[in-house]
């Protein structure tokens, strides 16, 4: 089959894309100096990287990053509903290849992974580890329906595509777990960088960014009151503490449930209500999962829900809200626009559900803000260096980046927003190394 140069929505959109993406440079300092480094020096010369990653204004700057540094680059939607379409035809008018299309169905999602793949990579670039995972199913023999639809385009060579490859970059949560497990039962076949492990990305990332973002894109869906709401969390773990954070800032009563005990024992000692889901079902009006688990919200939960309850997810995928229970639950649904869906069951309850229960952040708002995507996608730019630099000597695990490089892309962020600290004087790094002090 014949390999499209693109896969997007409109290339007259473009213009209106190169906009968004200069906004986001603009607001992303830190990946711009990386940026002009790498024109400068081409570390990633004659690398071909393949990015599975959501099509937004700041993933095309950190595109750019990759390709000024030298590296042949192309670009596959890693959700099909996150797609920004301007900025896809803004990437294919700078000269890449790019595939993905707001809404589009499941093959041609997996479509898109495949052209993406016909680049034959060097470097992958995932997030939630769709490549990765594809091309081990491969590399295996497995007959899945993704190896099915990238057989039947890129042919029975793709098997060793994983051949190519020295080594790839993970975005989140979701996708190192899978990658650890793979690790962990010796299946992975090439390095991989635990990019979400990075404190400059975890920090701020999965908190701050999906906080503020699941925020926003429950309001563009709703635009529902916030303040005096009974809003339910389900997970209070990076992503969870920073979404319950926000709304209680905007002055919701703000209820956790975990199934961590530590992690429950920090939500009380936040200052949070802690509960049962089977609780506080009957009194949520909006519920946010962010577990990265499977059927968190079941038939169960909705059965019991307030009319109007809304539910939204933050997760990477979209498992968290069982969309088969509100299949089998519901007598009548209708859209009542974009990103929001109205159930109505049985009892008469409308009950709402926001973005097809995907990432609420990326599918009805734009993800996060640029200035958090800065240490995110500085991560990525590095990461995929450090691959660069030590291609051949890193064994097939996952691989944290050095906190040197971690630690100096806070340092230079802090730079670029004019704020100095401390360091630590000859004597203090002294003592702390020092184990021979003790009561004086
Ligand atoms: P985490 O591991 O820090 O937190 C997950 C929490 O969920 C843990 O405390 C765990 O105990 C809890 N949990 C698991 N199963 C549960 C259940 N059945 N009921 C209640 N709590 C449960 O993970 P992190 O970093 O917070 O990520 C969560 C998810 O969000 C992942 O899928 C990740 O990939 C995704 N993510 C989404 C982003 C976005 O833009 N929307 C950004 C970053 C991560």
């Amino acid at each position: 089959m014949r390999i499209p140069d693109n896969f997007i929505k409109d290339l007259k959109l473009a213009v209106e894309g190169q906009k968004m993406i200069k906004w986001a440079e603009d607001n992303m300092p830190v990946l711009c100096k990386i940026k002009n480094r790498f024109e400068k020096e081409r570390p990633l010369e004659g690398e071909r990287v393949s990015a599975c990653l959501h099509i937004t204004k700041e993933t095309a700057v950190l595109m750019k990053v990759l390709y000024l540094g030298g590296a042949d680059v192309s670009l596959c939607a890693s959700n099909p509903i996150s797609t920004q379409d301007a900025i896809a035809s803004a990437l294919v008018e700078d000269g890449m290849r790019v595939y993905g299309i707001r809404g589009e169905d499941i093959e041609q999602y997996y479509s898109s992974i495949a052209f993406s793949l016909s680049s034959k990579p060097t470097i992958t670039i995932d997030d939630g580890a769709d490549l990765v995972g594809i091309l081990h199913q491969l590399h295996y023999k497995e007959e899945t329906y993704e190896t099915k639809i990238i057989t039947e385009i890129l042919g029975e060579d793709s098997r060793k595509l994983i051949d190519n490859i020295h080594g790839g970059c993970e975005e989140t949560t979701t996708g190192i777990i899978r990658l650890r497990n793979m690790a962990k039962n010796n299946v992975l076949r090439y390095p991989i960088i635990a990019v979400n492990d990075a404190r400059s990305k975890s920090l701020f990332d999965n908190p701050i960014g999906t906080g503020q973002s699941a925020l926003d894109g429950i309001l563009r869906a709703t635009n529902t009151l916030i303040a005096g709401k009974n809003v339910v969390v389900v997970g209070y773990g990076r992503v969870g503490s920073g979404i319950a954070e926000r709304f209680k800032g905007m002055g919701s009563k703000v209820t956790i449930i975990e199934v961590d005990p530590i992690s429950a024992l920090r939500a009380v000692m936040f200052g949070f209500n802690v509960d049962t889901l089977e609780n506080a079902s009957k009194y949520g009006d909006i519920f946010i999962t962010a577990t990265g688990n499977l059927n968190v919200i079941r038939k169960e939960h909705i059965q019991k829900m307030k009319n109007q309850a809304i539910l939204a997810n933050a997760g990477h995928f979209d498992v968290e809200i069982s969309k088969n229970d509100f299949k089998t639950l519901e007598k009548t649904k209708s859209t009542i626009r974009q990103n929001l869906d109205q159930y109505t069951l049985p009892n008469g309850n409308k009950i709402y559900l926001l973005a097809e229960g995907r990432l609420v952040n990326l599918g009805s708002a734009e993800g996060h803000p640029s200035e958090v995507m800065d240490l995110s996608f500085s991560v990525q730019a590095l990461s995929v260096e450090y691959i660069v630099k030590n291609k051949g000597q890193l064994s097939n695990t996952v691989i944290n980046l050095p906190t040197d490089i971690d630690t100096n892309i806070a340092r230079m962020k802090l730079e670029e927003i004019g704020i100095k600290i401390d360091r630590l004087t000859e004597e203090q790094q002294k003592y702390l190394y020092d184990w021979n002090q003790g009561t004086n």
